[in-house]
């Protein structure tokens, strides 16, 4: 495999409406992120994915662009962010910005040109058609809710929206709609950011007439276009957002020879812990097994032609120390278990803001406090179902997307140190015990934790580059896996709940072709764990709750049999 420049780097991504307020208007914005880009370094991070910073009206926070070439008023001006690209790029970080192509908001002049007349010169950019028996077109939803289409009484059609109706969907046929949005990215390029983040981008190729919306016929084709349009002539990581991807189409993207994306997110972890063939907000307790099945099928099917992404929290995602961890008593030994199941993988990591000092799901008072158009749709679709507050809540508190965008806790002043006006969302409440200035003095801390793994990945090839092989795979509390690379080996173990277990690790001479002697040993270095004093490697391994080490041996010769 050709070694690529973020093949070991570590991306962190900023949810700029909730990183920094530097002028206290109670919004985050650009030089509040310039004013941590050292904060940033410390940790070791390489890349910033910046959530968008462009022109909106902010019905999605931002996913909804009016404007591509210009940034939002309450983040600033284009030469903040061309300052926040020269700084960052002093302490060699690269950003990268999100792409969100698939809509614009409907306040963008295209579709405010669009909707004006069927001959307008806009009109094809977007996708229209007509009622069908006095209704709509067909029974394509929307993923916030509700159908996809929206009828636009200036012109009697109806215009198709697979999110809110005020983000209508780009026709992606129009080869002059395609070429505005590449003349778009080499803007960006050329103002020096190194790549895209693409946001629902296997929903471009859409044929919705067949019911088809991801990964229709033409995405790949699209997708080639806009690589050897745009960022395939510059050195730059890109990161599609696809969840429809199984592993095959994982490798449709990033297989290097395919020219298309660098990687891409796939979710199918994410969809673990709701009811089958129902919606997040269904809840089920997490399938463990499927759980890391999962993982050991991309991390396999991908090791040769393909490249994995990393993650367990997005700005979309509740927090992973609450939804996979115990935020109460193990919240620090969990969101190091959780850290390092994924850090040892082989793919890139990507770090949430607040993730490195282990902030947690939140819980308001009530709706009125709730800001995301997704979640409050939700409620307001559900209660008038019949269902009841309780259970709406119980929903909204487990996977609301408001979780992951409460305000970064900088310190235990008001407001965390984010703002000194009451901010846009409220901040978790929990910001007096868990902030950034807390946990770097504290030893031991998460945020020390964060930094050791993201080097360890910069010293230790095989963790780049190993092969993986899970084990002891229908354990029901373990989650154990060894990466491989010339002679070089890991042996990584995590307790994946908070009880006390003793996991028998005899099977493994004969996964390791060790043969049937009783004790098992090994001449191992631990490089990295949870909890201090951690256990020799024997063939009955005790673990505590939450309980994560990585053990390091040169070769399979090292295992001593006693
Ligand atoms: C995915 C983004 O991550 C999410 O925040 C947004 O609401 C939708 N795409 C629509 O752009």
């Amino acid at each position: 495999m050709k070694k690529k420049w973020w093949h070991d780097s570590v991306v962190y991504q900023v949810y700029p409406r909730s990183f920094k307020d530097s002028n206290n208007d109670g919004i985050g914005d650009l030089n509040g992120i310039i004013s941590k880009l050292d904060y940033l370094k410390e940790l070791g991070i390489d890349v910033i994915w910046l959530s968008p910073v462009y022109k909106s009206p902010n019905v999605d926070n931002g996913y909804d662009i009016s404007d591509y070439c210009d940034i939002m008023d309450e983040f600033g001006t284009l030469d903040d962010m061309k300052t926040l690209i020269d700084e960052a790029t002093k302490r060699d970080i690269k950003i990268i910005m999100d792409l969100v192509v698939n809509h614009t908001s409907d306040e963008h002049i295209w579709f405010k040109e669009a909707r004006k007349s069927k001959k307008n010169k806009y009109r094809d950019f977007y996708i229209w058609r007509d009622a069908v028996n006095g209704s709509i077109p067909n029974d394509l939803k929307s993923n916030f809710g509700g159908s996809a289409w929206t009828l636009d009484t200036e012109t009697n059609q109806y215009y198709l929206h697979l999110h809110d109706k005020r983000q209508p969907d780009l026709n992606w046929e129009n080869p002059e709609l395609r070429k505005e949005i590449y003349n778009m990215m080499k803007f960006w390029l050329d103002l020096g950011i190194k790549g895209f983040r693409m946001d629902v981008i296997d929903l471009i190729g859409k044929e919705p007439d067949k019911l088809i919306t991801q990964n229709g016929p033409k995405l790949h084709d699209y997708i080639q276009e806009m690589n050897r349009e745009t960022f395939g002539k510059y050195d730059v990581l890109t990161v599609g957002e696809t969840w429809g991807a199984t592993p095959e189409i994982g490798k449709l993207y990033s297989d290097p020879k395919r020219n298309e994306l660098s990687m891409v997110f796939q979710f199918e972890v994410i969809s673990l812990d709701k009811q089958q063939g129902k919606r997040k907000w269904d809840l089920a307790p997490l399938d463990f097994i499927a759980f890391k099945e999962s993982f050991r099928k991309w991390q396999v099917e991908l090791y040769e032609d393909g490249w994995n992404s990393l993650f367990g929290n997005n700005h979309d995602l509740p927090r992973m120390v609450s939804r996979w961890g115990n935020d109460k008593e193990y919240r620090v030994e969990s969101a190091k278990m959780l850290a390092t199941m994924l850090h040892m993988q082989k793919g890139t990591p990507y770090i949430y803001q607040g993730e490195e000092i282990g902030m947690t799901n939140v819980k308001f008072p009530s709706i009125e406090y709730y800001n995301d158009i997704e979640g409050l749709n939700m409620y307001n679709e559900r209660i008038s179902l019949g269902y009841s507050e309780d259970e709406v809540m119980k929903s909204l508190y487990a996977k609301g997307r408001d979780n992951a965008r409460t305000p970064m806790q900088w310190d235990s002043s008001e407001n965390g140190g984010f703002s000194t006006k009451k901010p846009w969302l409220m901040v978790n409440d929990n910001y007096t015990d868990i902030n950034v200035e807390r946990d770097i003095k504290a030893p031991w801390s998460i945020f020390a934790y964060y930094q050791k793994l993201i080097r360890l990945r910069k010293s230790e090839e095989v963790i780049k580059y190993g092969k993986f092989e899970l084990l002891l795979k229908d354990h029901r509390e373990a989650f154990v896996y060894t990466r491989s690379y010339n002679g070089e080996n890991l042996f990584v173990v995590c307790n994946f709940y908070g009880n006390n277990i003793s996991i028998d690790l005899s099977e493994l001479k004969d996964i390791l072709g060790l043969g049937d002697n009783s004790e098992l040993s090994l001449n191992e270095d631990v490089l990295i764990a949870n909890y201090s004093n951690s256990p020799k490697l024997t063939n009955k391994l005790a673990l505590r709750p939450y309980e994560t080490i990585v053990y390091k041996y040169n070769n399979l010769a090292n295992f001593n049999i006693k």
